[in-house]
């Protein structure tokens, strides 16, 4: 365990609008779906201004082509591919953490595992990866892949995808090219070359990555997933995870269960950050935040819904919810499952499902003063069902603005928030160890150079 005090993890998870379903639709929105720089910088700035831990850029990767009346109705996410988004971010900012998603089924490890090398110098050491496996039917047409992939097959694909990732960035030795001797026209030493030949189940590789290892050695490894194999690769391979809980208790069960599990692999549980997404509407009192919320509310489109993938448009909005054949270990759908349930046990319409659930997309749905606000967060930190929040501003700029200038100060205040960022790279702010090369503490001739 380490003996840095617990303190609470903040991300931010910004989409262009908002992610209230409304969000666009809000007096206070402005501008176009035009993707605007600008834009995205400053709420980086404004995240790093509140010592917010982590900018986290999410890649629902791939549309469908299928046009329905419906279509164009909802301002889903057009926004930059996130390489070059946080690349130009990394270059306004100098704290905060910056989080690229890379979905493992569209892409190499030797190409992500450069990326991600590049950007974590670009930024002096602030890259995550987000990994993701989700397996949509139109964005592997987008792609031209025919057969698709089953769940377990894309989780064991992910594993495979990191692990040869890690392989990649300890092929050179931290300090390879920190040593060039002009005199002797040495510009790097061979014995700080490690190169690999990896023959997997689904990839190979062999060679050498063609830059020097990251800052932080890996990138930080982030994880988004509630299914039983998605626990258990957590518990495994990531250092956070993005969970979504709308009660106390549902968050308890998956931060013991998740953490639970990584004694096994031989990890100390302040390894992992668990971080449940977190919509707030605040103001200075409760009555003048839920007035606000319920602004929001009454522009929210009822007549244009899906649910867990399913269209659910033709049911009568304020009858009960047909009956959905879920599969069990299907691509995200424990996280619809919960609210599902949820749904059936307080005999809620489509309606009632879409208000109370749908508009924080599943994640905690926070109203109320700082003090409500304020509160439920230190509850959920200090009773296990979270290391901190992903917070999921629901309308923009004005959400996340009261979010910083009222909720952050009364944490601040309370101690269960930093003042100042007390380290270097993303990985000491978030207190998760330094990964060795493995390679150079084979090689004592290398360690002492
Ligand atoms: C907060 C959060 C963010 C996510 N971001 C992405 C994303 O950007 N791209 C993506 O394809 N899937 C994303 N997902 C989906 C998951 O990564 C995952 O693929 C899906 O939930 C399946 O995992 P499961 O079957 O283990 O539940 C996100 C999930 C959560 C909770």
């Amino acid at each position: 365990m380490s003996s840095k005090k617990r303190q609470l993890v903040l991300n931010v998870f910004f989409q262009r609008f908002g992610h209230h379903l409304a969000a666009w639709r809000h007096p206070s929105s402005t501008g176009t779906g035009r993707p605007d720089l600008n834009w995205w910088i400053n709420a980086a700035k404004l995240a790093e201004a509140a010592k917010f831990d982590t900018f986290f850029i999410a890649d629902f990767i791939g549309r469908s082509g299928e046009i329905t009346p419906n279509t164009g109705r909802s301002s889903i996410s057009y926004q930059f591919e996130p390489f070059t988004l946080l690349s130009a971010i990394a270059g306004a900012t100098k704290d905060i953490g910056l989080v690229a998603t890379v979905n493992t089924n569209y892409d190499s490890p030797y190409h992500v595992a450069r990326k991600f090398t590049s950007l974590d110098h670009i930024s002096g050491g602030r890259a995550g990866w987000n990994i993701v496996s989700s397996f949509g039917e139109h964005t592997a047409k987008n792609f031209g892949l025919k057969d698709p992939r089953a769940h377990e097959e894309r989780y064991e694909r992910a594993e495979e995808f990191v692990n040869l990732s890690k392989a990649l960035w300890d092929t050179w030795d931290d300090d390879a090219f920190d040593h060039p001797d002009r005199k002797a026209g040495q510009f790097y030493d061979p014995a700080s070359a490690h190169p690999l030949k990896y023959e997997g189940k689904h990839f190979s590789s062999e060679g050498l990555l063609d830059f020097p290892r990251p800052l932080q050695g890996y990138p930080v490894l982030v994880q988004a997933g509630n299914s039983d194999t998605g626990r258990e690769f957590a518990a495994r391979v990531a250092e956070m995870s993005y969970c979504s809980a709308t009660s106390l208790g549902v968050a308890q069960d998956f931060y013991k269960d998740v953490k639970g599990r990584m004694a096994k692999y031989g990890r100390e549980e302040d390894q992992l950050k668990i971080t449940p997404g977190l919509s707030v509407v605040v103001a200075e009192s409760d009555q003048e935040a839920q007035d606000k919320f319920n602004e929001l509310q009454q522009l929210v489109d009822v007549s244009n819904f899906h649910f867990g993938g399913f269209d659910l448009s033709a049911y009568p909005v304020d009858g009960p919810l047909p009956d959905l054949p879920y599969q069990s270990g299907d691509n995200g759908k424990g996280r619809f499952q919960q609210q599902l349930e949820l749904a059936r046990r307080e005999n809620l319409t489509i309606r009632q499902l879409i208000l109370k659930f749908r508009v924080a997309r599943g994640h905690l749905q926070a109203v109320g003063s700082v003090k409500t606000v304020a509160d439920t967060i230190e509850q959920w930190f200090v009773e296990r069902g979270a290391d901190g929040f992903n917070v999921v501003p629901p309308y923009l700029p004005q959400g996340f603005e009261d979010f910083t200038r009222l909720v952050v100060p009364e944490l601040q205040r309370r101690g269960l928030f930093r003042t100042e960022y007390e380290g270097k790279t993303f990985r000491e702010n978030l207190g998760l160890h330094r990964p060795e090369n493995p390679n150079t503490a084979r090689d004592p001739q290398r360690k002492t150079a």
